[in-house]
């Protein structure tokens, strides 16, 4: 076979295989066998050195045609392949916009924070603001100041978690309730009339149980001024059970002793789970204890800068974990701390 014969059959062989070739890797294989150094072009072309001199430019131009045919055939090859891979990718990750969207996960405020917050409300609108007081108490505000001398019996309602400080230091302790409050708004407003309420975390060393946690919230109210009587604090009392728990709820007071308080009273509401009949929820009384309250003790008054003979007021503590469990009948307060999301979800 003459060389130019080899030399068809060889281009023509390369654009048959260059015809089979489906991707790039492929395709960088077949340049190097047609059209690289040691590739079947350069070696054919070495024949050409052995033609006759008279043959020799017709052949070598025939050798460099065929040479640009076959690089253009490669490079509408590639064009051809980068096209179909770049269609491929851009199928691959195509967005289905009729797909339908994913809901964001929507935060919530926590159901005592809602309940909090629902009290504000309706406290607010009686004309009580909001105050804030300390977590960490001493021993005088959390106890002496409310009327309970060290050693005072009533003090074993409340135990609780003490703060290690150097001798010769007051005591600190985690307060047990928000009364110490009262005192730091008393002596802000004193000697003008105030209607506050102080919201916040308090602390007890208790047995925890479905009914106890050692750290819960509380919401103190206190209204001083002058004429400020009993009835006052029954019409507050019941007024705000109806605005939280809708009109006709039933409602009781109860004697009851605080030592910051006298008269002293505990305000409950009728069961929600048995509506009184008694239950496991209400202790089978068919009443739940939603606050204590009373009116402010002469002494109170005074540590707080008032004159008991000059003014009057009333004073309440409620449980708003109490009063959410009460509102969406939750059996157990263990849930508000377990950060558990299935419940929290609920509100
Ligand atoms: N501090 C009381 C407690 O934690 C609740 C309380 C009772 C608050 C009577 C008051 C009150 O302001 O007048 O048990």
């Amino acid at each position: 076979m003459s060389l130019i014969d080899q030399l068809n059959q060889l281009e023509y062989e390369a654009l048959a295989a260059l015809e089979q070739i489906a991707d790039l890797t492929a395709l960088a294989e077949w340049k190097s066998a047609y059209l690289g150094k040691q590739g079947a072009l350069s070696r054919l072309s070495r024949g050409l050195g052995a033609l006759p001199a008279e043959e020799r430019p017709v052949a070598g131009a025939r050798f460099n045609a065929a040479r640009a045919t076959l690089e253009q055939a490669l490079e509408r090859a590639e064009a051809q392949l980068k096209r179909i891979a770049r269609q491929h990718a851009f199928e691959a990750d195509q967005v289905d916009v009729t797909l339908p969207g994913r809901a964001p996960a929507v935060g919530r405020l926590h159901p005592t924070t809602q309940m909090l917050r629902t009290i504000y409300g309706i406290l607010g609108e009686m004309g009580f603001q909001v105050w804030e007081s300390p977590e960490v108490e001493t021993d005088e505000f959390n106890f002496q100041l409310l009327n309970m001398p060290p050693d005072h019996p009533a003090r074993d309602m409340w135990d609780t978690f003490y703060v290690e400080t150097a001798p010769g230091e007051p005591t600190l302790l985690l307060r047990t309730h928000t009364s110490p409050g009262q005192i730091y708004a008393m002596r802000a407003n004193a000697p003008n009339p105030v209607r506050a309420i102080l919201p916040g975390k308090c602390y007890r060393y208790e047995q925890v149980t479905a009914r106890h946690e050692m750290q819960f919230y509380q919401v103190e109210g206190i209204a001083i001024g002058e004429q400020i009587s009993f009835s006052d604090l029954k019409g507050t009392l019941v007024a705000f059970a109806e605005r939280l728990y809708g009109k006709g709820v039933k409602t009781r007071f109860r004697p009851s002793y605080f030592p910051f308080t006298e008269p002293s009273v505990e305000f409950d509401i009728e069961c929600f789970l048995c509506s009184g009949a008694g239950c496991r929820v209400c202790k089978h009384s068919g009443w739940l204890e939603i606050l204590g309250a009373g009116m402010i003790h002469p002494t109170v008054l005074r540590n707080g800068g008032y004159d008991p003979d000059a003014v009057s007021g009333f004073a309440f503590g409620m449980g708003p974990e109490r009063m959410a469990m009460l509102r969406y009948g939750i059996d157990d307060i263990r849930w508000f701390f377990s950060g558990d999301e299935r419940f929290l979800q609920q509100f």
